[in-house]
């Protein structure tokens, strides 16, 4: 078993939320913590990968041996991801990316005038799917967070948005998916699926960096 799994492969991964200002001082996001793409990151890291790691607004430390980059929004985060592209030969999107973003964030704090208000939003960009539709396209893994028919949405993804590999998260259980210590996933491939039983989110990230590095070089080599 060589524990350098990875050794020399430059390696992206999205973590965390992001935020979509609704105005200098108010934002949509949701509650991914980044405990899980961080543990990507130091395991990868420690299985010898180069790591970039794109981060929406988080309380963690960076792990050592990955390099970070600070986004905010979506469309910061896509920008970031693009600009790895042709640099780096896979991609792992762990983020929890807001899917909509207020058409216009307002220029001053918005005022409490009126009983009721509504705020118009549009569709972001979908990251990991510019990414695995792209020229220079990485070998591209998703994470799938449903709440009800786990297998059946992720197994969707896994197509629509032209992935090699998808990990289905079940958030309606707290005890794991959104921020929480511990995780429990399913890795869905073309012709294949495999459980990962309840873990601390390290342990888990360690068994998901080696089960990636196989499919990583099934396709590759
Ligand atoms: O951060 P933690 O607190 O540790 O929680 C971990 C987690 C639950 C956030 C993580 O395990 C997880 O499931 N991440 C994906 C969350 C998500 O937004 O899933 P989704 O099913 O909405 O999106 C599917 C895939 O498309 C994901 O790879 C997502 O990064 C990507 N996506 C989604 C929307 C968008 N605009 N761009 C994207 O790239």
């Amino acid at each position: 078993f060589n524990s350098r799994i990875l050794d020399g492969v430059r390696l992206t991964i999205t973590a965390g939320p992001t935020r979509e200002a609704i105005d200098p001082v108010r934002y949509i996001s949701n509650h991914s913590s980044g405990k899980m793409g961080y543990a990507l990151a130091a395991a990868a890291a420690d299985a010898g990968a180069i790591v970039t790691l794109i981060s929406g607004p988080t309380n963690l430390n960076c792990p050592e041996r990955v390099s970070r980059v600070d986004v905010i929004s979506a469309q910061d985060m896509l920008d970031a991801s693009t600009a790895t592209l042709g640099k780096c030969e896979l991609f792992i999107a762990c983020a929890a990316v807001a899917d909509y973003r207020p058409a216009k964030a307002a220029d001053q704090k918005i005022k409490k005038d009126n009983d009721s208000m509504h705020i118009d939003l549009v569709r972001n960009p979908d990251i990991v799917s510019t990414v695995a539709n792209h020229s220079e396209r990485p070998v591209t893994v998703g994470f799938a967070a449903e709440t009800q028919d786990l297998l059946r949405y992720a197994r969707g993804k896994l197509e629509r948005k032209n992935l090699d590999l998808i990990i289905a998260n079940d958030v309606s259980n707290s005890a794991i998916g959104f921020n929480a210590n511990d995780n429990a996933v399913t890795a869905i491939w073309k012709d294949g699926q495999c459980d990962i039983p309840q873990m601390g989110k390290n342990q888990l990230a360690a068994q998901l960096i080696t089960l990636i590095a196989q499919k990583f070089f099934a396709e590759t080599r």
